[in-house]
């Protein structure tokens, strides 16, 4: 029945939170993988998580790119009340993804659904470190900067390792030493090996890790039945305030190997 199908997924959620000592799990039904609905509720699930997180106020909301905060940002909903606020960031500049998947968009769709505002945060691709450091004096770039570092909310994805470098173009000898070392997550930009520990780091301006950590709301967002290990290997040492939100096909796999 609907009601045993609905006290199953609360169960897994139970257990899922437990496992990786989280705040929060939440399952949603079916599989990321191949229907796209799913990350369409990703989208309801997230206004209803951040309406409950962020305080009254102004809020700074960081946030990362990819496919799955893309499409989850379309179909949000309002946040903005008389007395909550919310500007929304790229949580880090540049890290190699497509136009209509970086944080800079992530960011301003999430604004125009919510009723908020956004800021971006403008650095190319495939800098020289001369360039990249003269960029990082520019009070443009300073003033955003600041914004990302006051953050009070962070939304971010999970992706596979290998497939997340080859989005990226990352050179064969940054592949080799990416499978010698077993990564088989990303997050942030940074690649985590199975027990969560971090093998590599793309280094970008922006969140660091370490600064994660600090902030009061984190919600992650990833699901389908393929990220089931990657998700579980960021998870084991993701910040112990993280809010999960995922599927039922991710959710099984990981209490599987549980
Ligand atoms: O590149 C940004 C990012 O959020 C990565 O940190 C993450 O691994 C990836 O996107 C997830 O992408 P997708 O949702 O397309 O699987």
């Amino acid at each position: 029945t609907v009601m045993n199908q609905l006290l199953g997924m609360h169960q897994v959620e139970k257990e899922i939170s437990q496992y990786f000592g989280i705040k929060r799990c939440i399952v949603v039904a079916g599989n990321s993988d191949n229907q796209e609905k799913v990350l369409y509720e990703f989208g309801d699930i997230l206004t209803d998580s951040l309406d409950l997180l962020l305080p009254d106020g102004d809020n700074i909301v960081a946030v990362m790119g990819g496919t799955t905060m893309a499409l989850t940002a379309e179909h949000m909903g309002t946040l903005e009340t008389e007395k909550r606020h919310n500007l929304f960031v790229p949580a880090r500049g540049g890290i190699g993804e497509a136009m209509t998947v970086q944080a800079n968009s992530v960011s301003a769709v999430m604004a125009s659904k919510t009723g908020g505002h956004h800021r971006a945060l403008y650095v190319p691709e495939q800098l020289s470190l001369e360039t990249y450091n003269s960029l990082l004096q520019e009070p443009s770039i300073q003033e955003v900067l600041t914004l990302i570092e006051q953050s009070n909310c962070v939304v971010h994805s999970i992706g596979r390792a290998l497939h997340m470098a080859a989005r990226r173009k990352m050179s064969d000898d940054e592949m080799v030493m990416l499978k010698q070392n077993n990564a088989v997550a990303e997050s942030f930009g940074y690649f985590f090996d199975e027990e969560g520990e971090v093998v590599y780091k793309i280094p970008r301006i922006g969140l660091q890790l370490k600064d994660v950590q600090k902030i009061s709301n984190v919600v992650a967002i990833a699901g389908g039945k393929t990220k089931a290990k990657a998700i579980r290997a960021y998870m084991k040492n993701a910040p112990k305030q993280t809010w999960l939100i995922t599927d039922e096909a991710a959710a099984n796999e990981i209490l599987k190997g549980a």
